[in-house]
């Protein structure tokens, strides 16, 4: 028997595999471009997409990834499902296993997407959990791919908090050799758990990890400067406390001005303008927000195709 895949985390992949499923992403996104449709790689597959938190990219993305390749997709919101409340996880992934092709779901605890791939017998994606944001992290790397050719030897540098969306391109770049600095305030820090794997990972692509405060510091020399919202879903009782410690890890016209030239400056979205990141710099000459944010659709059409392969 052929074993199902997930795609829970950039972790579980090698950097070939991860190589591979960008060089599809580069082709399915030139061939819909270029010809303005896709071949029906996905004809007859369901994708079910369960959200347990609001979502725009994420949703539309992957609607429209599963419609462009020939499938379809079914958005089951907060309130249907009652994830691990109104049912059991498992329950719920053994159910759907045999209505749909493919899972996606956008969770709070991460072992609720860990406990759906364990009971479905179909592919389960991981659409964002309290732990990282895969999907996005192989959208950005798409996206730096697109400005630089490659990850290796790059600086990346995220400026906020050691998030999900932090880990993920942690993951990234550590897996594809690009340099990865994180400057977050005390108490913000990465997980050890993902430090310990992007440094294992680091040591294998001959790549480095930094974790720094200060974000002077952490942009010199930067190719990529990376910010986030500094209060993530399911944080909003801190939202107040956050806005105190955060504001020195701004990224603003004077702090894009310390990094190369040519940097480029990402943001996963949704963006808390004068917040994590300034109009200036969002509506800037070197702001890639919004290509990076429509590369969500292209990456993920690669991801759902290599769970079939
Ligand atoms: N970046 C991202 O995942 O956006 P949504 O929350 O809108 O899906
Ligand atoms: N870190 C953010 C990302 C949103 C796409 C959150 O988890 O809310």
């Amino acid at each position: 028997m052929i074993m199902k895949k997930d795609f829970i985390s950039i972790a579980d992949y090698s950097p070939e595999a991860l190589q591979g499923i960008l060089d599809l992403a580069i082709e399915l996104k030139k061939e819909r471009l270029e010809k303005g449709e896709n071949k029906p790689l996905l004809k007859g597959k369901v994708l079910g997409m369960i959200f347990q938190k609001p979502s725009l990219r994420t949703r539309v993305s992957f609607d429209m990834a599963m419609r462009q390749l020939g499938g379809d997709a079914l958005y089951l919101s907060p309130n249907e499902i009652g994830l691990g409340q109104r049912e059991s996880v498992a329950d719920v992934a053994r159910v759907l296993a045999g209505y749909v092709d493919v899972i996606m779901a956008r969770v709070f605890a991460h072992q609720h997407v860990l406990d759906l791939a364990k009971w479905a017998s179909i592919p389960v994606i991981n659409a964002l959990s309290d732990y990282d944001h895969p999907c996005q992290g192989m959208g950005d790397a798409l996206t730096i791919i697109e400005k630089f050719g490659s990850l290796k030897g790059l600086n990346v540098t995220f400026v906020g908090d050691g998030n999900n969306v932090a880990v993920s391109l942690l993951h990234i770049c550590s897996k594809l050799g690009a340099n990865f600095t994180l400057a977050s305030p005390e108490g913000y820090d990465l997980s050890s758990k993902a430090l310990e794997e992007g440094k294992t990972f680091a040591a294998k692509s001959g790549s480095s990890i930094r974790t720094i405060r200060d974000p002077h510091e952490a942009v010199k020399n930067a190719d990529v400067i990376y910010t986030d919202t500094w209060t993530s879903m399911g944080q909003e009782e801190e939202t107040e406390k956050r806005k105190k410690v955060f504001p020195p890890y701004q990224v603003n016209a004077k702090l894009v001005s310390e990094a190369k030239p040519e940097t480029i400056v990402m943001h996963c979205l949704p963006a808390h303008r004068g917040q994590e990141i300034t109009d200036e710099v969002a509506d800037g000459p070197h702001s890639v927000l919004f290509p990076q944010a429509h590369n969500r659709m292209h990456a993920q059409k690669a991801i759902i195709v290599s769970l079939f392969r």
